[in-house]
């Protein structure tokens, strides 16, 4: 199994080209179940989820090519031709369903396009349960039904054709704001989904959809309308960048007080965490639209404490990275988890690295220490894991960080990307 090993210590300078969101690229590869022509993304991040996803999708019936070049779309990133022209088989087996929990957003758009569905339960995470409940009620207020057979749900459209409603969402779901805005856009008549998701990605989501012939309007408030189509047609669209990976790449900068250019990053991705860390002492220098220096010239790390929250609130996907810098700062800080339960399994691995903290329920509390120390730890989940890199940068001596394919679902060359900015670190295979 494949391992990094990390000597900290070294101050990162550089420039880091960000890679286009994986949790935009993810709904909107879906998206491609809505429609028989192509669909061209451009940006497409380089990680394991997105191969996974494309498994899932070939499975279904949709060809999928990839295409390094694109210079109409401004040859950034990877581009990916998806065209569902023919859907063969709406099933998603629970092999390829165990391993990624995005797959549930084929769930709405394979209704709509087919009338019927087969997608396997997620099962459990390590990060909490999260069920899929709110998928199924705002498919449900379009007329779909569903049972629940031998772990899969299997949905189906009574009348053939979903039809326009209104969706109330009792609590902010980002997946199932994807999963309802693309089976709407494809429903008869008009739907409105009250108390949706409000972040970065449901826009990009949305205005691919408008550029494949959708009607959606009010993306990114917590009301969207859409009144569907009868059929959507051929897009090319630029998938937005990662702001999850950008607020890591900042944080690494500010941890190891350096200075790390950011590329192909929009200041407004970065509402819901930019203040918190220029609070911690950070500084950002947006040198032109899309790119930000970030840097810390004090000596210390102020103390800040945070809540995680929906867009515009503080990521939950921020917020192991967050406690990493707040294990160095100069107070006690209290990090709350309001978004996901047993999300703080990167805790007692930071203290087997010298860090104080202590966590009950939702809440963790971080003392500030002088100095961590490198350690073997172990990775639990994607962000848990890059939390752990970044406490490697900073500590004394080496940490062995072991499960590095967590670190793959999300991050894009992520060892040769802080290698280029001086980090010591060595894949170990
Ligand atoms: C997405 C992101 C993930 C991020 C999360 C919150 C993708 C691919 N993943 O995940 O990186 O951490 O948003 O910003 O975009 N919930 C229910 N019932 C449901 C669905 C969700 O109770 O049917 C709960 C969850 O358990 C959680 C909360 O709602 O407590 C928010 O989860 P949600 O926004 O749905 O997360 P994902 O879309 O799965």
């Amino acid at each position: 199994m494949k391992k990094l090993l990390i000597k900290g210590g070294n101050p990162l300078f550089g420039e880091v080209k960000i890679a286009g969101a994986k949790n935009a690229t993810l709904p909107l590869m879906v998206a491609s179940i809505l429609c028989s022509d192509k669909l061209t993304l451009a940006n497409v991040p380089h990680v394991s989820d997105i191969s996974t996803m494309a498994n899932l999708l070939v499975n279904l019936g949709i060809k999928i090519s990839l295409d390094g070049t694109d210079f109409d779309l401004g040859n950034q990133g990877r581009v990916m031709i998806l065209e569902g022209s023919n859907i063969i088989n709406p099933v998603a087996d629970y092999d390829l369903v165990r391993k990624m929990r995005a797959s549930i957003f084929i769930l709405g758009p394979l209704l709509a396009r087919c009338g019927k569905a087969r997608v396997s339960l997620p099962g459990g995470c390590a990060i909490g349960t999260r069920p899929v409940d709110l998928h199924l009620k705002a498919l449900e207020a379009l007329g779909a039904k569903f049972e629940l057979s031998e772990g899969y749900v299997e949905g189906t459209v009574p009348h053939g054709r979903l039809r326009g409603g209104e969706i109330h969402f009792e609590k902010v779901s980002v997946g199932a704001t994807e999963n309802a805005m693309m089976a709407a856009s494809l429903a008869d008549g008009e739907t409105i989904i009250y108390n949706s998701a409000c972040e970065p990605e449901i826009i990009d989501l949305a205005k691919c959809l408008n550029a494949m012939g959708a009607k959606i309007s009010g993306a990114g408030t917590p009301i969207i309308k859409i009144i569907g189509v009868n059929n959507l047609s051929s897009a090319r669209h630029k998938i937005i960048a990662d702001r999850i990976e950008a607020g890591t790449y900042a944080i690494a900068a500010g941890i190891t007080k350096g200075k790390i250019k950011l590329i192909g990053v929009e200041d407004w991705i970065l509402k819901g965490f930019k203040a918190e860390l220029q609070s911690a002492g950070l500084i950002f220098n947006q040198i032109s639209a899309d790119v930000v220096e970030v840097s810390r010239q004090q000596d210390f790390i102020n103390v800040v404490n945070i809540s995680t929250n929906p867009f515009p609130g503080f990521p939950t996907d921020m917020q192991a990275q967050f406690m990493a810098l707040m294990t160095l700062s100069n107070g006690v800080a209290t990090i709350e988890e309001n978004i996901f339960e047993n999300r703080f399994m990167h805790v007692l691995e930071l203290v087997r690295m010298n860090a104080n903290i202590q966590s009950h329920g939702k809440i963790a509390i971080v003392k500030g220490v002088p100095n961590l120390k490198g350690a073997e730890v172990m990775a639990t989940d994607l962000r848990a894991s890059v939390c752990l890199v970044l406490a490697g940068l900073v500590a004394d001596g080496q940490t062995t960080i072991n499960r590095l394919y967590h670190l793959e679902r999300g991050y894009e060359r992520i060892a040769e990307k802080l290698i280029n900015c001086g980090a010591d670190i060595k894949i170990l295979y």
